[in-house]
């Protein structure tokens, strides 16, 4: 069985030295019960609290609302990054499954599961994305979802899969994508001559980005809607 100070610093923000620190000091409880030995060999299973708060172990999956102005990476010089939204405690070994634009908004996934991260990226798992992009003016719906439900060669070797062009409300357009290219939308919509002014991801897989999140919002993904997250149709 792991250490109790492992298990620690893998749950939160600290260090295992750290960790060792806070157990030692009677601040950790294991199932109840204050546990002042950093070595205590403890179950993956147990009920840990730090100061009464429980540590949740285990992979973490949090729903994003970006707002727009964001930067979809874990560190950069020059702006705010969607990791500075995320509260610091909850942040640890967090990164943005997949990218969108410093201008777009709306639904991305924050995780600590490498594979499961691989498993939605990959174009090979065919995971829909869907968005709302606000054009340069209406379109011609039919036009558009013809063009776009056979492959679109972007250039630089980027072919698409057919899209899905579902429905256009006056200059905005709603479209589900399979794969996730550099600009991807954008540079499709360019293709057909329209240049996107806003652009906004509202599903990943089949489940919607919650409407009662603002922007810079988030929450956990919950168990139930793991499985929507991976849904291919
Ligand atoms: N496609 C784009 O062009 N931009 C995004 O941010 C996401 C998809």
């Amino acid at each position: 069985m792991p250490r109790l100070e492992k298990l620690v610093a893998a749950a939160s923000p600290h260090s295992r030295r750290a960790a060792a620190g806070l157990i030692k000091s009677g601040r950790v409880a294991v199932d109840g019960k204050t546990v002042t030995a950093p070595d205590y060999p403890c179950a993956q299973t147990a009920f840990i609290t730090l100061d009464g708060a429980p540590l949740l172990l285990g992979p973490r999956y949090i729903m994003l609302n970006k707002p727009k102005g964001t930067i979809c990476a874990t560190k950069d010089d020059n702006g705010k990054t969607v990791l500075e939204l995320i509260a610091e405690p909850l942040r640890k070994n967090l990164f943005p499954a997949g990218r969108l634009d410093k201008d777009s908004e709306g639904f991305v996934l924050l995780t600590d599961d490498g594979p499961f991260a691989h498993r939605l990226l990959s174009p090979r798992s065919r995971i829909p994305k869907t968005y709302l992009a606000t054009l340069d003016r209406p379109p011609d719906k039919d036009i558009l979802a013809e063009l776009f439900c056979s492959p679109i060669d972007l250039g630089g070797g980027d072919i698409t899969s057919p899209a899905l062009l579902e429905n256009v409300d006056g200059v905005t357009a709603r479209l589900t994508i399979y794969e996730g290219m550099f600009h991807q939308v954008k540079r499709m919509f360019l293709k057909a001559g329209y240049k996107v002014e806003g652009l906004r991801r509202i599903r990943i897989g089949a489940l919607e980005l919650d409407p009662g999140l603002g922007p810079g919002e988030y929450r956990p993904i919950l168990p139930g809607e793991m499985p929507l997250l991976i849904r291919q149709d």
